[in-house]
């Protein structure tokens, strides 16, 4: 058997990652296998990663030299940052630029790049639509991904840029589920109007990311933007309806309200969807459902994904 190429990726233990070694464990025919990068190689989620026959090592993005070795022989690598384990984009922009160094002089010959806009390109922070936040960035944890492409290029790796859309998974883990308002009746609450929302199962993305690693180095250089579907926050509150057998009001609260909700990371949230709303045409634009269905067959639309998780949706 021809020698199967090597896949380093990083957050394997994470939402993006673990779906990317599963997809990529899960087709042995398929010419690749996965290197899982943890921090801790002795954790549950790692030895899970490790029966499913991907190779654990350690590695940590605060350490460049730790990712040099991870990356070492490896054909591919998968990099995503965690904005939400340290709330800083300069943090993040030091992220990327270690994994692209380290792609760069380990000569890896596809990186696939997990970005999102830089959101001052459409708001300036003059523009006072929306507050400043940190000094310097109006959606904190995209604009720092966003500028981070530069990195990616400027450094010389072959990278495919790959824009994520929000997780549905986001209703289980990220409170963002529906919660009884004071008439009792679940209430979906998101500041997006009548705007649609695009939208994904975590799992697809790293379906989708196998996708591109399989096209071969024909996406390096372009920028591939993944979406399940696209829906309103009426849609997505019926869809939760019909889903849970009972009824789920959409509550259209303003972004300034959301800011204000006083949650870690709200006022960045309030930006965030603030930016899906106002810049509806080009933030949809830039996801094709279709695209993603051509790297994943299997792409899981709302419903899809409800049928598997509804049950797991905290509603208090
Ligand atoms: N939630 C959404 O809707 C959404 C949508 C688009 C994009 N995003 C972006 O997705 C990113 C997070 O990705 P995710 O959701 O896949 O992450 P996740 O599920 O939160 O997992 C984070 C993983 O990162 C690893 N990790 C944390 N710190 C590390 C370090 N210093 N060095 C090496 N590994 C480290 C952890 O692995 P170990 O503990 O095993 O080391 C963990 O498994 C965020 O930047 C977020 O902005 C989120």
């Amino acid at each position: 058997m021809a020698e199967r190429k090597i896949i380093a990726v990083v957050g394997a233990t994470g939402a993006q990652g673990s779906g990317l070694v599963r997809a990529i464990q899960s087709d042995p025919g398929g010419g690749f296998t996965a290197r899982a990068l943890t921090r801790d190689p002795a954790s549950a989620a790692a030895k899970e990663l490790a029966a499913l026959g991907a190779e654990v090592v350690a590695a940590n993005v605060d350490d460049v030299e730790s990712l040099k070795r991870a990356f070492s022989g490896a054909y591919g690598a998968y990099c995503v940052t965690f904005f939400w384990n340290h709330f800083s984009p300069e943090k993040e922009l030091a992220h990327a630029t270690a994994m692209a160094q380290a792609a760069k002089a380990t000569g890896i010959k596809h990186v696939i790049w997990s970005t999102l806009e830089d959101t001052r390109r459409w708001v300036p922070l003059d523009d006072d639509r929306m507050p400043t936040l940190m000094g310097m960035y109006k959606v904190p944890h995209f604009d720092a991904k966003g500028e981070a492409d530069e990195v990616f290029r400027k450094i010389g790796v072959p990278t495919t840029f790959l824009k994520t859309s929000f997780y549905w998974d986001n209703l289980i883990h990220f409170g963002m589920g529906p919660k009884p308002g004071p008439d009792g009746v679940l209430a979906f609450t998101m500041p997006m109007g009548d705007a649609k929302l695009p939208g994904i199962a975590a799992e697809d993305i790293g379906r989708c990311a196998y996708g591109i690693f399989k096209q071969g180095t024909e996406l390096v250089g372009r920028t591939v933007g993944i979406a399940g579907e696209h829906l309103s926050g009426s849609e997505m509150a019926a869809a939760l309806s019909r889903a849970l057998g009972k009824p789920v009001r959409y509550n259209a609260v303003t972004p300034e309200a959301y800011r204000g909700f006083g949650f870690p990371g709200a006022d960045d949230l309030g930006n965030m969807f603030q930016f899906k709303r106002d810049f509806e045409a080009d933030f949809r634009g830039a996801r094709d459902p279709k695209v993603a269905r051509g790297l994943n067959p299997a792409l899981q639309s709302f419903d899809q994904w409800l049928a598997a998780n509804a049950g797991k949706i905290p509603l208090e």
